[in-house]
């Protein structure tokens, strides 16, 4: 059975839920909680079998690594090896949407690291996630609360969807903030594994050079971060990516006879746009907005299953700050399916 913790508003029960919850933790359980990026399916790191348990639950390879997360800079020491020049950065970044890669400390269990030597770990800007490490008295290893493959959930309505019934508790908090996942940062050459909302320029600000951009690896053969090799955030129905002017869009679209069978997901411009050719829409915000974009992103995805229309369409943002980590997010939504404003619709290409 699943326990739902209503957190949505500031209620007087809030220290005794987060505390069931931690109990939860403590005993080998699976919390399903917020952060301030996307919610997380957790349990303690050092639980090797609750740990086992998520990647049964999400359908994950057992080789990509989860995300140990920590309430303290003395906690993460326990995980991992910081070099002694970034902790003095990390203290200040975090807690923060900035996930770093570092060696693991030998009690870091196998299953949290996908067998890896290094471990993978952040410090979760969210007043809940940080209350319940602490009181669980572990660091809490949590991927993305998604099942496999599909859009990770940013408000607990669609996690609930995903695991009623599958984990112990789930902690309701209303929606995310930023609503697309953390940046993973490896520290070693300060490269970019998985872009995020904190941005290449933050990395340049915080730690005084550019990072390393590793994560464009097509044709890479091994893929620097274990989850980039796995297909993620893809509605069920078909999805492809346009590229170029988003002005010619209507026309290509009644050109190829698919007028009202798609539904369009893009910013508030170029929605109102779109509505010559019967589509219907889901608004993602403003384009002058982009962590508005992020915000909206994979609810929008997801809703977009629930739709009637056969396929979506998704426009391309600009790929400057978090547009980088928005748009890396809409290729793989879109398993690199696009056609552009000059080869036309019937020219999909699969990357
Ligand atoms: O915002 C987030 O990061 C969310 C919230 C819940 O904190 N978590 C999240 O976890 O997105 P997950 O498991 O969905 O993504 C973890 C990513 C994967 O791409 C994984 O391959 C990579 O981090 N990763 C984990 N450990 C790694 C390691 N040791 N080396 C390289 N990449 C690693
Ligand atoms: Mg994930």
């Amino acid at each position: 059975m699943t326990m739902v913790l209503n957190l949505r508003s500031a209620s007087r029960t809030k220290t005794r839920s987060i505390r069931s919850a931690a109990d939860i933790i403590r005993s080998g359980g699976i919390v399903v909680f917020p952060t301030e990026t996307v919610y997380g399916i957790g349990a303690s790191a050092f639980n090797e079998d609750a740990c086992r348990k998520i990647y049964r639950i999400k359908g994950r390879a057992p080789d990509n690594p989860l995300i140990v997360h920590v309430s303290s800079m003395k906690m993460a020491k326990s995980v991992g090896d910081i070099p002694a020049r970034y902790s003095r950065i990390l203290s200040h970044e975090w807690p923060g949407p900035l996930t770093v890669v570092v060696k693991a400390k030998e009690s870091v269990p196998k299953t949290v690291t996908g067998g890896l030597r290094t471990v993978a770990m952040r410090m979760p800007d969210n007043s809940i996630a940080l209350e319940l490490i602490k009181r669980s008295g572990v660091p809490i290893a949590a991927p993305s609360a998604n099942i496999s493959k599909r859009p990770s959930s940013t408000d607990a309505t669609n996690a609930k969807r995903y695991f009623m019934g599958k984990v112990d508790a789930i902690i309701d908090s209303g929606s995310t903030e930023i609503g697309i996942e953390s940046t993973v940062l490896r520290l070693s050459d300060l490269s970019i594994l998985r872009p995020g909302s904190y941005t290449p320029e933050h990395v340049r600000e915080a730690f005084g050079r550019w990072p390393k951009m590793a994560f464009a690896s097509k044709g890479v053969s091994r893929p620097p971060s274990p989850g980039m090799k796995y297909r993620h955030y893809s509605p069920e129905k078909p999805i492809y990516l346009f590229i170029g002017d988003i002005g010619r869009l209507p026309s290509i679209i009644k050109r190829s006879g698919s007028s009202g069978k798609f539904t369009f997901i893009g910013s508030k411009e170029s929605c109102a746009a779109m509505k010559s050719c019967s589509a219907g829409v889901l608004d993602l915000g403003n384009r002058s907005r982009p962590h508005e974009i992020a915000h909206n992103l994979f609810s929008a995805l997801i809703a977009l299953d629930s739709k009637k229309s056969k396929f979506g369409i998704i426009e391309s943002f600009d790929e400057s700050g978090i547009g980088i980590a928005i748009m890396n997010r809409i290729r793989k939504a879109c398993s690199n399916k696009y056609f552009s404003d000059e080869k036309g619709f019937c020219n999909l290409i699969e990357g």
